[in-house]
């Protein structure tokens, strides 16, 4: 009786972690990216990044991440953890933000100018391969 109620312990911590990882990896590996609060009206469906793809084919997660300091980018790898909103594109390209570059033109610039360096096969550069029309389940 008692061995049976250790089993089952055992059993429910090992689902319970596997629960864990399994969601982590899930969250980590495409980021849907939606600011829906920092648009007077949002005139396109959200994007679908795969972020998971991005850290694999891009070298440098500064290549994507900064804050800049004197012209310098500052920010460092223990600084790129989840929750840390103080990374996020809003925080400074918002419109309470200090860029010069709004939103739009801070994801643009970075997605569509490195897509169009690449390959023409790389990643999408036409609007509807980042923004999927009304309707559609992508
Ligand atoms: C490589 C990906 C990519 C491509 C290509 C792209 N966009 Fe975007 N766009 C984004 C991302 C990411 C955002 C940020 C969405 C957010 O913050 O919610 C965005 C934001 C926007 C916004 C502001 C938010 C809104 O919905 O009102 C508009 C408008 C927009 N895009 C229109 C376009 C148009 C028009 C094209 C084609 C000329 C285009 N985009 C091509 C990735 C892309
Ligand atoms: C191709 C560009 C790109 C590369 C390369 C990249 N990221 Fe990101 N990352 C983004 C974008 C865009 C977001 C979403 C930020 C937003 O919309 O505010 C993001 C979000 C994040 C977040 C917060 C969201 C989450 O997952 O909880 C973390 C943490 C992060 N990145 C870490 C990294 C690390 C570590 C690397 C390098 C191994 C890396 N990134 C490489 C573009 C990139
Ligand atoms: C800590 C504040 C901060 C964060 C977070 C931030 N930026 Fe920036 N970004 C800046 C500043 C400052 C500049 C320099 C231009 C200026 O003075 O406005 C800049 C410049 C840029 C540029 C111009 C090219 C370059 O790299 O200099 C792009 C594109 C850009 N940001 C996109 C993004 C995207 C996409 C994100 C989210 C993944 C992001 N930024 C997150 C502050 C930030
Ligand atoms: C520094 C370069 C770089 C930046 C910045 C970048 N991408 Fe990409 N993107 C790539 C490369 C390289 C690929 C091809 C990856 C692969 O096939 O493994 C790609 C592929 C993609 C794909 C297609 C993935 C697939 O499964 O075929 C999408 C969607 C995409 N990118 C969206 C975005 C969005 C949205 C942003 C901005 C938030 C962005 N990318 C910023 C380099 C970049």
């Amino acid at each position: 009786m008692l061995m049976d109620k250790k089993k089952f312990m055992a059993s429910a911590v090992i689902v319970l972690i596997g629960f864990i990882i399994t969601n982590l990896s899930a969250q980590e590996e495409h980021l849907f990216i939606d600011n829906r609060s920092f648009y007077a009206a949002k005139q396109r469906s959200g994007v679908n990044f795969p972020h998971q793809k991005h850290m694999v084919a891009v070298d440098d997660c500064m290549k994507c991440h900064h804050r800049y300091e004197n012209g310098r980018n500052t920010l460092d790898t223990d600084d790129l953890a989840a929750n840390n909103h103080a990374i996020r594109c809003p925080s400074c390209h918002g419109f309470s933000g200090n860029s010069k570059y709004n939103l739009t033109e801070a994801y643009h610039l970075q997605c569509i100018g490195c897509h169009e360096k690449m390959e023409k096969s790389a990643g999408p550069r036409l609007c509807a391969g980042c923004h999927p029309r009304r309707g559609a389940t992508k």
